[in-house]
C-alpha cells in the first residue's frame, strides 16, 4: 500500500523532534560554563571563611587562582563575584535592569524588606529622591553646627580619660549621633538611648549564618530588629501631626499629601535602613582614618599643618565655628579621606541578582544566583593603583579612571549620603587633629568585622591633649544652639 501524507506517524515524529530540541537545549545549556570557584561547605558555602579571614586575602586568593569572575557560595547564597571595572559597570549601571539589588534574604529582613536598598522602579525612585533631597550639599550645608557640636560634646569627653579608648566604639557614637539627627531632625528623642542598644544587637548578627535558633547571633539580631521596629512605629504615631525634620519629616509629609503613597512600615523600614547606613560605614571609615594616620607620621603631620591654618582662621574671625566653606578648604584631608575610603573599602562589595540566565565572558551567570562586584579588588589593582598596599593620599592628586574607585557605589544605588559622611569626616578630623595626640594600642595588623571590617579591637588608642588651649569652652555655648 502507498504511503499517504495522512498516515504519515506525524504525532509520535513530532514528539521526538521535541525531546531533540529540549536534549539540544539541556546539553547548550551544560556547556556554557559556570566560573571556576569553589563553593565550599553544603549550606555554609564559604561565609566562615570570608568574615574570618582577612578580606584582601580571602578575594586576592582567589583572583590569583580563578582570574577576574569566580563562583561562591556565602550566606545561604550561590553567587559569582566579579572584579573589572567593566563587569562592575555592566551589572551596577549599564545594564542594570538584568541585575537586581536584592541581598541574601538574612540581611534584608534585618535591614527592613521595604527599604530603598532592595526595590527598583517607582518605589525606590520615590524614596531616592527624598533620601538625596534630605542629604544633598543643598540640605546639608546648613547642619555643619549641628554635626560640630555632636563632634565637639564626643571630644570633650576623651578629655581626662588615662585609659584605652576603643576608637570604632567612640566613632560609633559619633556617627549615630549624626545619623539621628538626619533621619529624626534634631528635636530631643528620649528613645535614643533604647535604639543605639539595639542597633548595637543588629550589628552582631548582620554577618551571621541565618539560623532561627534561639541563641544564636541572627535570633538575636532578629529579636532586636523587632523591637526596633516598634520602637520607630511609637515615634511615627508621635510625629504625625506635627511632622517635625529630619528625614522622617520628610516622608511623614509626603504621606500626609499622598496617602496611599508610603505606608508606616515602609516609612520605618527605610528610617531603621538608613541609619545603619549612615552610622557603621562612616564609623568604620573613621576608625581606619585614624589608624593610617597615626601609621603615617609625615602624612598626620601634613594634615595637622592644614588643620592648624583652619584654627587659626576660626581664632581671628573671633572664635567662630566651621562653615561649610571651611570644609571645602582642606584639600589635603579630604585626599586622606579618597585614600581611606580605597585602601579600607569597608563595603568590600555589593549584592544583586541575576534576573535571568546571563553570558559573561563565556561564562554563565545562572538566574537567581547571586552577583557580587569586589569593590575592595578593584580598589586593590595595581594597574589602577600602583603599589595598592601604600596608603598615599597624593594619588588623588589626578582623578582615578572611570569606573575604577566606587566607594559609594555605582548607577542607580550609589549612596546618597556619601556628602554627608564626608563632611562628618571632615568635621571630626579637624577638632581631634588640633585638639589631641594618639598612639595605638598594639601593633597587630589583622582585621575584626563590626559588621564592617575593621583593625581588631576596634582601634584601642590612648589620647594625650596637643596643646593647652581648652577647644571644649566653646561647647555650652553650641550647645545651646
Ligand atoms: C563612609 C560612609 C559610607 C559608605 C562607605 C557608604 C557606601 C555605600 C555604598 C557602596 C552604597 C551602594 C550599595 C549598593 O549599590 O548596593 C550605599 C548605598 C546607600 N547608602 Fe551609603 N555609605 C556611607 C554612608 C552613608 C550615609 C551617611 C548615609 C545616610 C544617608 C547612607 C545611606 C545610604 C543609602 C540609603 C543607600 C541605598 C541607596 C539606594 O539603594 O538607592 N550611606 N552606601
Amino acid at each position: 500500500m502507498q504511503h499517504s501524507i495522512f498516515f504519515f506517524p506525524w504525532p509520535p515524529l513530532a514528539l521526538a523532534g521535541l525531546l531533540l530540541l529540549l536534549f539540544l537545549h539541556r546539553r547548550w545549556q551544560c556547556n556554557r560554563r559556570l566560573p571556576p570557584g569553589s563553593m565550599g561547605w553544603p549550606y555554609i558555602g564559604e561565609t566562615l571563611k570570608l568574615y574570618t579571614q582577612h578580606p584582601n586575602a580571602f578575594f586576592s586568593i582567589r583572583r590569583k587562582r580563578y582570574g577576574n569572575i569566580f563562583k561562591s557560595h556565602i550566606l545561604g547564597c550561590p553567587c559569582v563575584m566579579i572584579s573589572s571595572p567593566e563587569a562592575a559597570k555592566m551589572v551596577l549601571a549599564s545594564k542594570a535592569h538584568l541585575f537586581k539589588p536584592t541581598y541574601p534574604q538574612s540581611k534584608e529582613r534585618m535591614i527592613g524588606p521595604a527599604a530603598l536598598f532592595f526595590h527598583q522602579g517607582h518605589y525606590h525612585s520615590l524614596l531616592k529622591r527624598m533620601v538625596v533631597a534630605s542629604f544633598s550639599p543643598t540640605a546639608i550645608r546648613g547642619s555643619v553646627a549641628a554635626v560640630e557640636t555632636i563632634a565637639l560634646r564626643l571630644l570633650s569627653n576623651w578629655e581626662h580619660v588615662i585609659h584605652p579608648i576603643c576608637t570604632l566604639q567612640e566613632m560609633k557614637k559619633y556617627a549615630f549621633e549624626v545619623a539621628m539627627m538626619s533621619a529624626l531632625g534634631s528635636e530631643a528623642e528620649p528613645l535614643k538611648e533604647g535604639i543605639r542598644c539595639l542597633y548595637g544587637k543588629l550589628e552582631k548578627g548582620y554577618n551571621s549564618m541565618p539560623l532561627e535558633i534561639p541563641g544564636t547571633p541572627f535570633h538575636k539580631a532578629m529579636k532586636a530588629r523587632k523591637a526596633l521596629d516598634e520602637m520607630l512605629r511609637k515615634i511615627i504615631e508621635k510625629r504625625r501631626e506635627n511632622c517635625g525634620g529630619g528625614l522622617l519629616g520628610n516622608m511623614l509629609r509626603l504621606q500626609k499629601q499622598k496617602e496611599e503613597e508610603l505606608s508606616d512600615s515602609q516609612i520605618a523600614d527605610n528610617i531603621i535602613g538608613v541609619i545603619f547606613a549612615a552610622h557603621d560605614t562612616t564609623a568604620s571609615v573613621l576608625t581606619w582614618l585614624l589608624k593610617y594616620l597615626h601609621d603615617n607620621p609625615n602624612v598626620l603631620q601634613a594634615v595637622a599643618a592644614e588643620q592648624e591654618g583652619i584654627r587659626r582662621k576660626l581664632q581671628v574671625e573671633e572664635e567662630r565655628g566651621l562653615t561649610w566653606d571651611d570644609t571645602r578648604d582642606m584639600p589635603l584631608t579630604i585626599r586622606v579621606i579618597q585614600e581611606t575610603l580605597r585602601s579600607a573599602s569597608i563595603l568590600s562589595f555589593t549584592f544583586r541578582e541575576a534576573v535571568e540566565d546571563v553570558e559573561f565572558q563565556g561564562y554563565l551567570i545562572p538566574k537567581g544566583w547571586k552577583v557580587l562586584p569586589l569593590f575592595r579588588t578593584i580598589h586593590h589593582t595595581s594597574d589602577f593603583y600602583p603599589n595598592p598596599d601604600k596608603f598615599d593620599p597624593s594619588r588623588f592628586e589626578v582623578s582615578p579612571r572611570p569606573n575604577t574607585y566606587m566607594p559609594f557605589g555605582n548607577g542607580l544605588h550609589s549612596c546618597p549620603g556619601s556628602e554627608l559622611a564626608k563632611l562628618e569626616m571632615l568635621v571630626l578630623l579637624h577638632h581631634l587633629i588640633t585638639t589631641y595626640r594618639w598612639r595605638v594600642i598594639g601593633e597587630e595588623d589583622a582585621i575584626q568585622y563590626g559588621p564592617f571590617p575593621v583593625p581588631k579591637g576596634g582601634l584601642p588608642i590612648r589620647v594625650t591633649r596637643r596643646g593647652k588651649n581648652s577647644i571644649f569652652s566653646s561647647i555650652n555655648q553650641y550647645n545651646k544652639n
